[in-house]
């Protein structure tokens, strides 16, 4: 069967900003930088940036094209090729397909939130909720954790998932070229305008309350360019550090703590988010690419579009927007859960201007097209696996995932109050991120060697990439990830899996939820299994 492709280099880059583009930009980052101290948060944010995602991007390119001149456009089939003599390896790239299905399933469920949203903001439906705790019983009102004045049940909420979610699978149908692509060339030029809109409203609105100094859009921007070194160093640790003698282990203990774990932990989790990387779906993407097509320029071209998209315009919309109107304290108390900002604070903000109902409906309908670009992109690997690996036509590839899928996200739908939806995203959206990060990193540099990873990575190269990051592909990136699993196993992993964490009356449905993802991640391995059998039966009837 022949093979997709991209249309153009454009559609390419474009496609991947899309699959990065999302949530994770106008939601995920504000709320993480609020929590974790604006100016704080962006130090050991571009420092993941340049250490972990940019050389991620690379190496997922880089591998992805590799694969894809094999036939394979999934992390089970690029491993083998990559390191063919180790027969286990293709059950790491299980991850690569199963990590996206679980993000897909609550990841779609929120999308689904923001059409409904846009809708509700044109309409006017949240103009009664005038302040925080009135849009927060609306929000839970909506996604069915109470029955109160605004819904009685979960219906329309569960009616603009449906919607949701076929836009989704349709477009996945359609293929690379006249799916993806075709939607990724209009939604992210379309994407860029809006946001550019939101944004300059956002800086024209002055000083709302001039009684107020701190209230101020200057104030927001401040707060997440001013670095703050003290948030991220621990003196009284650093003060044991040195007191501690060389001879005594505990001394790298100290100096473990002195550096906030927690902060550097958190960029680095968003940065993984943000880029699509860990994830196996730009692998994916760039298995449709030729052999000839460059990848180093790409990808630094679309991991930039995405740094631009989310700090530049993530940043500037949300954080200032919310000091203008509630000023420093609201904010970071606004800041709790990841999503309130995005859901609660920004109704409220764009209420109060002229047009609001407008922007409204500008806001959420901009992010509810960056979610799609990148839940589609979410959907891509397990199709292209019973494609490539099962010789599935597209549209029954996309019809068998639509409907596991769509029974999927009823545990994030019905399991959003107990807890389920935290755990989804703890394993597909964090630890498998991590994890399927440094088995990749250490194929790419070890395994397949740096010297010939270096100049696959340069073939039909546009640019030269500084010769440094050679030394950080090989040792820094998977150090840095090394050290973050072990650093979590240690400190979490016998509470994980006791449970210890989650609330007695959460305890049944998360491990209900961990049981299905067991479930799921065996049947994937087992059709691994099964289609390098079919593989090798055909190699032999054809010897
Ligand atoms: N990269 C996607 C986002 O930021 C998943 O939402």
């Amino acid at each position: 069967m022949q093979r997709e492709r991209w249309g153009s280099r454009l559609g390419v880059i474009l496609a991947v900003a899309g699959s990065a583009v999302g949530l994770g930009n106008f939601l995920r980052f504000p709320g993480q930088a609020v929590q974790n101290g604006g100016g704080a948060f962006m130090i050991p944010y571009l420092v993941a940036f340049l250490l972990l995602g940019l050389p991620l991007m690379w190496i997922e390119w880089t591998i992805g094209r590799f694969g894809g001149g094999f036939g394979h456009s999934t992390a089970p089939g690029i491993f083998h090729t990559m390191w063919n003599k180790a027969r286990f390896i293709k059950y790491f790239g299980v991850i690569g397909i199963f990590g996206p299905i679980v993000i897909f399933t609550y990841y779609t469920y929120i999308e689904s939130w923001l059409l409904g949203y846009s809708v509700f903001a044109l309409t006017g439906r949240y103009e009664g909720c005038t302040d925080h705790a009135a849009m927060s019983e609306f929000l839970n009102g909506y996604r069915g954790l109470t029955s109160n004045q605004y819904f009685s049940s979960i219906g329309p909420a569960y009616l603009f998932f449906v919607v949701t979610f076929l836009v989704n699978v349709l477009v996945v149908g359609f293929g690379i070229r006249k799916g993806i692509e075709r939607l990724c060339t209009w939604a992210m030029p379309a994407l860029l305008v809006v946001a550019v809109i939101l944004l300059a409203r956002v800086f024209t609105l002055g000083r709302p309350d001039p009684s107020q100094p701190e209230h101020s859009v200057t104030a927001g921007l401040g707060f997440l360019w001013n670095p703050d070194w003290s948030k991220l160093w621990n003196a009284e640790a650093w003060a044991r550090f040195q007191a501690t003698p060389w001879s005594q282990p505990l001394k790298w203990a100290h100096l473990a703590t002195a550096l906030n774990g927690r902060v550097w932990l958190a960029a680095a989790g968003q940065m993984f988010f943000t880029l699509s990387v860990g994830i196996g779906v730009i692998l994916t993407y760039a298995s449709y690419l030729d052999r000839r097509n460059d990848v180093a320029l790409s990808g630094l071209t679309a991991a930039s579009a995405n740094e631009l998209a989310e700090v530049v315009l993530g940043g500037s919309i949300v954080i200032p927007a919310a000091f203008a109107f509630f000023g420093p304290a609201l904010t970071l108390q606004a800041s709790g859960s990841i999503f309130d900002l995005g859901f609660k604070t920004m109704p409220l903000v764009l209420d109060q201007l002229a047009f609001g109902r407008i922007f409204g409906f500008l806001w959420f309908g901009l992010l509810f097209v960056a979610g799609i670009t990148s839940s589609i992109s979410l959907a891509q690997p397990a199709i292209a696996f019973l494609e490539d690996e099962f010789n599935l036509k597209r549209r029954e590839a996309a019809t068998a995932f639509g409907v596991v899928t769509f029974l999927l996200c009823h545990l994030a739908i019905f399991g959003l109050g107990h807890g389920v939806v935290d755990e989804l995203d703890f394993w597909g959206g964090t630890f498998c991120l991590v994890l399927f990060g440094a088995v990749e990193t250490i194929l790419f540099g070890w395994v397949f060697g740096m010297d010939r990873a270096w100049s696959e990575l340069h073939t039909g190269a546009d640019i030269s990439i500084p010769r440094f990051y050679r030394w950080v592909i090989r040792y820094v990136t998977p150090v840095f990830l090394l050290a973050i699993l072990t650093v979590y196993l240690i400190q979490d992993g016998l509470p994980l899996l006791r449970l210890q964490n989650v609330p007695p009356a959460n305890r049944v449905p998360v491990l209900m939820t961990r049981i299905v993802l067991l479930l799921l991640f065996s049947v994937l391995s087992l059709l691994v299994w099964l289609a390098w059998r079919r593989r090798s039966e055909k190699t032999e009837v054809a010897a």
